[in-house]
């Protein structure tokens, strides 16, 4: 499908470069004003060098290759990030973050989302570069969709990132790249509305979840209930984790580099440029003022690694202990299906051990007839979250080593 289009494009580049150049050469075969030759114009971006290079990149990166975009077509919600035409749709019209009560309804709305006819795009070339055949001019690239900071979804627009090293480009890449919001059932007295996480912090033995008296419940859990993949952007940022305790504070990558330089680093194989992908790739890290001799086999980076994968490894036991010796609370998958593989011990993907509670009020483990998902306090649910985002920000502490060592930490003494 995706590799039709590209043929279908290059054919109608050929088509409307032909004939564009027919109706702007001079008549009498003088040579044309500089710069005005549609040909010319086109050729600085369909070369080898250019267009033609960067796609062959972005055939590697999961922007193209992953199929969210097209199982997620015609979803308002998941369109601001995963289609493209939604993603522009919130950027041009600044739509906010918030929650609220539209106007004759009684529970709350996640304002930020995508109409019904923009959800809809494959991340493409066009997402980024806003400027894209707008003057058919060198002015067209790299020009980006937006370096505005960013309102976290996930605290209902409270809270903003903004990463300012080069320009403020990261805050594309955290526009999708945050966390979701986790939010309150619309039968509780939440309304629907994203919950409280500061009162995780600060009233930390009140009860969460329930699991013989459903209706108190403002959440009700399913698997699936946490923050979504996109944890990169709150943890790079040291911006909205479950902040236990004291002590927070942001490594060095945080103020003073970008996600493009680790992530778009000169090309090593199938990693860096516009594959996108870091793993593997330290050309990024080697750059003056920075790193030398950074590589897989550095103590610097092993160390943080496993310094933080065990720091998730006895975050898991504790959550685990909350459950009834036989059924784990977080669930396990140790296959390739599961994108932190290998990331734990355990092989833990942030999701929960519960069968899906909309259908299965009572709590049950896995399936029904089992035992039941244990009770949960605030400070328990408060320290979930922050596995998940730990887990899921994927680099184990490269991000941001000081930040999440500290969630972790503190996670590990909050109950
Ligand atoms: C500033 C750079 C730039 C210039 C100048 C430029 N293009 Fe493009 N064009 C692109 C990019 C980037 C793509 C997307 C390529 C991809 O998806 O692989 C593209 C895609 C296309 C496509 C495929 C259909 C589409 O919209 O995706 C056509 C047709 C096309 N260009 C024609 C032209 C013609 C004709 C000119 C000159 C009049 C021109 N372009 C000038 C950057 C440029
Ligand atoms: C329009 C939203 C959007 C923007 C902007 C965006 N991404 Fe993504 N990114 C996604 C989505 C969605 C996926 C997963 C796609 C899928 O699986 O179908 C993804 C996947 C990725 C992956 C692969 C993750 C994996 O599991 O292997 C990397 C790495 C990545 N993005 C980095 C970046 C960087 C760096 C930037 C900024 C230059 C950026 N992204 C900008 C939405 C976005
Ligand atoms: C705030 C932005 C955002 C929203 C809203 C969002 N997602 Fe995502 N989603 C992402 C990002 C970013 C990734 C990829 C992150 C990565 O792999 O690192 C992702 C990954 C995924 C994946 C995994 C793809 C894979 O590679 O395995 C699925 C499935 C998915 N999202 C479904 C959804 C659905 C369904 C919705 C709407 C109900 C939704 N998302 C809403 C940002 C978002
Ligand atoms: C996920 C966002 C994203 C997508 C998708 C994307 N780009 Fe980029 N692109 C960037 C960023 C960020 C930069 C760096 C901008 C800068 O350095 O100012 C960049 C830089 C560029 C540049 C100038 C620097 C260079 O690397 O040569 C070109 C040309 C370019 N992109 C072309 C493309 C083409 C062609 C595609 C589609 C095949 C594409 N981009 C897709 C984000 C993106
Ligand atoms: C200091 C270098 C560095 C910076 C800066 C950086 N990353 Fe990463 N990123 C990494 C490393 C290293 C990994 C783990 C790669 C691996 O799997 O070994 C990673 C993994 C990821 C992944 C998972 C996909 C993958 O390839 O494993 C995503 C998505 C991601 N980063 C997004 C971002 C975003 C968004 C930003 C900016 C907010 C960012 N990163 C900034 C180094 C960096």
């Amino acid at each position: 499908m995706k590799k039709t289009n590209i043929l279908f494009s290059l054919l109608a580049i050929a088509t409307f470069v032909i004939a564009l150049s027919g109706c702007t050469k001079p008549k009498d075969g003088a040579e044309g004003a500089a710069g005005k030759d549609a040909n010319e114009s086109c050729k600085l971006c369909h070369n080898a060098t250019v267009v033609d290079a960067i796609a062959q990149e972005y055939d590697f990166s999961k922007h193209f290759t992953g199929l969210a975009a097209e199982e997620e077509v015609g979803n308002t919600t998941c369109a601001p990030c995963h289609e493209s035409e939604g993603f522009k749709y919130v950027i041009a019209n600044n739509t906010p973050a918030t929650f609220s009560i539209l106007t004759g309804g009684t529970t709350y709305t996640n304002n930020y989302q995508a109409t019904q006819a923009t959800s809809i795009g494959n991340i493409s070339c066009f997402t980024c570069h806003s400027s894209l055949h707008t003057t058919y001019g060198s002015a067209d690239l790299p020009a980006l969709t937006t370096t505005a900071a960013v309102p976290m979804t996930m605290w209902g627009g409270t809270k903003t990132i903004n990463l300012t090293a080069d320009g403020g480009m990261s805050n594309l890449c955290v526009r999708c790249h945050q966390p979701r919001p986790i939010t309150t059932s619309a039968t509780s007295t939440g309304l629907g509305n994203v919950m409280d996480y500061a009162a995780l912090v600060t009233n930390p033995t009140d009860t969460f979840y329930k699991n013989y008296s459903t209706s108190t419940n403002k959440v009700s859990l399913s698997f699936r209930s946490g923050n979504h993949y996109g944890s990169v952007g709150a943890i790079y940022a040291g911006v909205g984790g479950i902040e236990f305790g004291t002590g927070y504070s942001n490594s060095f990558h945080t103020n003073n580099a970008s996600c493009q330089d680790c992530h778009m680093a000169t090309r090593n194989i199938a990693a860096g440029g516009h594959t996108f992908v870091a793993k593997g790739n330290y050309n990024g890290c080697n750059v003056t003022g920075c790193h030398t001799g950074m590589s897989a086999t550095n103590t610097d980076v092993v160390n943080t690694k496993a310094a933080i994968k065990t720091l998730l490894n006895n975050l898991a036991t504790k959550i685990n202990t909350l459950g009834d010796g036989t059924n784990p609370v977080l669930m396990v998958d140790a296959t390739e299906a599961n994108l932190w593989v290998g990331s734990t011990t355990g092989n833990y993907d942030g999701y929960l051990n519960i069968y899906n509670a909309s259908s299965n009020p009572n709590g049950f483990y896995g399936k029904t007839g089992n035992p039941k998902f244990p009770n949960l306090t605030n400070a328990q649910w408060g320290t979930i979250i922050n596995f998940q985002l730990s887990l899921r920000e994927y680099s184990l502490g490269i991000h941001n080593t000081n930040y999440v060592t500290t969630l972790l930490t503190n996670s590990i003494a909050a109950w």
